[in-house]
């Protein structure tokens, strides 16, 4: 392990492949890994747009190593420090093409006039390229599903929705052309196994200048690690996860901790498991990870359901459980659906680790169970119950928009249809996502009839006072309580 302690650095030192190139450069904690690409390594194929995750003009193919499998993921480059560049390989739209010859993605959207002003075609053609590395034959609803994360400001979507279609059909009805295709470049084989080479940094620690905002970024690999960085900074450090949410106000609004450390690349924290009967998910699992899961489609397809709502396939592809938990927004979709599951959380300190439930882990607006200087989240765990769940979110948009209120119930009945345990949640409806506890009760030792869906849905509304704002007026909320319970209990009749 490459270790550099204390030393006056100017910035950080980082290794890695872009395209077909080895990559030693410093960064600052401050860099994104776009700006990075784009003003020090004048690869301007990736935009800036939006600079916070909801445009995809930015996306990259990061490829990494990850529980001893190597994937190309598409990701928004403008959240990603530059940091995590480190020992990876990255593939922009400037890599594709073979000489002269466009890569395949590319040859469609041209031939059909996808390509209007081209300021997002270079985002769209790499979220396609990792969908395809990772998905030689998609059909259209992955097509459309790895482009959610994408806009086209011109409304150029007529001629990109005809340049996936014929994307598609050419690859599922064509098997030999698709066998000549070879959609990976012919450099990235061995840069593949190059990359292993790249050993790890650990602690960077750098000389502050009276221009610099962060003084350090740490990528502790192992919990001691972890725990050195934390008190070497006392209470500076912010800890980075997936950095989906702490890297909007940084480039927005130039939020910056004096230290970053960032958990990323501790594998400890980096497992799926069920162990007596309990699933445990890892604080560095990434949500498509959990998404994909043979446990969790199995037994807790709900969770699954939940985070193929959540944010686009970019943000998924880095965003993990533990921020969306930590973060404590009121809308958080995985809050909400865990509650429910009466889900806990590990939280881990040098002196050991204690187990909080989620209903206990919110306490006020952004007021949490964590003391956040000397814990983390380092694991969640559900018990799966046999018994009815479900999810709703209303949003504006179907993907890659946040819920103006989602909910989530899990139930079970005896034999006699007598509702015998029930938990509901809600989120964007109160300062916190939050249990409907009055709504359950009554729930409880009751059959669900049409005058007992209507006087819970009654109780829940009454139940909060959600605030107005933008995505809804507190009447609006109300309604949408209102209805999210008739829809959960429909479903109950509807599947028994
Ligand atoms: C464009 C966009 C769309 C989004 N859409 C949605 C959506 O539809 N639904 C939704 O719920 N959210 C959404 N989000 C929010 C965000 O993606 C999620 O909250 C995500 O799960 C955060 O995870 P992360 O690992 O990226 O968190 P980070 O940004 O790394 O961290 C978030 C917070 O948690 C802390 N933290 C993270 N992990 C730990 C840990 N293990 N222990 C202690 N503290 C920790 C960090 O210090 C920070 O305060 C969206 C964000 C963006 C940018
Ligand atoms: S610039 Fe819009 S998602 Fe990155
Ligand atoms: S082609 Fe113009 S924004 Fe997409």
């Amino acid at each position: 392990v490459e270790r550099v302690t204390d030393m006056e650095l100017s910035g950080l030192n980082i290794k890695f492949y872009l395209n077909d190139k080895y990559v030693e450069v410093t960064v600052t904690p401050e860099t994104t890994a776009l700006n990075l690409i784009r003003e020090q390594l004048l690869h301007t194929g990736a935009k800036e747009v939006c600079a916070e995750g909801d445009c995809g003009a930015c996306t990259i193919a990061l490829g990494q190593w990850r529980n001893k499998q190597f994937s190309y993921q598409a990701i928004n480059s403008c959240l990603l420090p530059a940091a995590r560049l480190h020992g990876s390989h990255v593939i922009t739209v400037e890599g594709l093409a073979a000489g002269d010859k466009l890569h395949v993605i590319q040859q469609q959207m041209l031939e059909h006039h996808a390509v209007q002003c081209g300021y997002c075609t270079a985002g769209m053609v790499m979220a396609l390229f990792c969908l395809l590395t990772n998905n030689p034959t998609p059909n259209l609803e992955d097509i459309y599903a790895a482009l959610e994360g994408n806009l086209c400001r011109c409304t150029g979507y007529v001629a990109i929705r005809k340049a996936a279609m014929a994307l598609s059909s050419l690859l599922q009805n064509s098997i030999s052309v698709t066998s000549q295709l070879n959609f990976l470049p012919a450099f990235a084989e061995h840069i593949k196994n190059d990359i292993q080479n790249i050993p790890p940094i650990v602690y960077v620690s750098l000389q502050k200048t009276a221009a610099d905002i962060c003084e350090a970024y740490y990528l502790p690999t192992t919990i001691a690690e972890l725990f050195a960085c934390m008190n070497q900074h006392k209470t500076k450090f912010k800890i980075m996860n997936g950095g989906t949410d702490l890297m909007v106000p940084a480039n927005l609004q130039g939020i910056f901790p004096e230290c970053f450390i960032d958990i990323s690349s501790i594998d400890a924290l980096n497992h799926i498991s069920k162990t007596n009967g309990e699933i445990i998910i890892g604080a560095g699992v990434k949500l498509n990870e959990i998404l994909h899961n043979e446990l969790i489609q199995q037994d807790l397809p709900i969770l699954a359901q939940a985070i193929s709502l959540m944010a686009s396939n970019q943000i998924r592809n880095i965003a993990t459980l533990a921020g969306n938990i930590v973060n404590a927004s009121p809308i958080a979709d995985t809050a909400c659906v865990l509650l429910a599951l009466d889900a806990s959380v590990t939280l881990l300190s040098k002196a050991g680790e204690r187990q909080v439930k989620l209903a206990d882990f919110y306490h006020d607006y952004k007021v949490i169970e964590l003391k956040k200087d000397t814990e983390i989240i380092s694991k969640v765990a559900i018990i799966p119950e046999s018994g009815m769940c479900s999810f709703e979110k209303t949003s504006k948009r179907s993907a890659l928009d946040i819920a103006t209120v989602n909910s989530a119930i899990f139930m079970q009945k005896a034999n006699n249809d007598i509702v015998t345990k029930c938990r509901i949640a809600f989120g964007g409806v109160a300062k916190t996502p939050v249990l409907a506890k009055n709504s359950a009760s009554y729930l409880i030792g009751n059959k669900i009839t049409p005058e007992v869906i209507a006087k819970v849905a009654k109780l829940a509304a009454e139940e909060f006072q959600p605030i107005a704002d933008v995505r809804g007026s507190a009447e609006y909320r109300k309604i949408l309580i209102h209805n999210h319970i008739l829809k959960h209990l429909k479903k109950a009749i509807t599947n028994g």
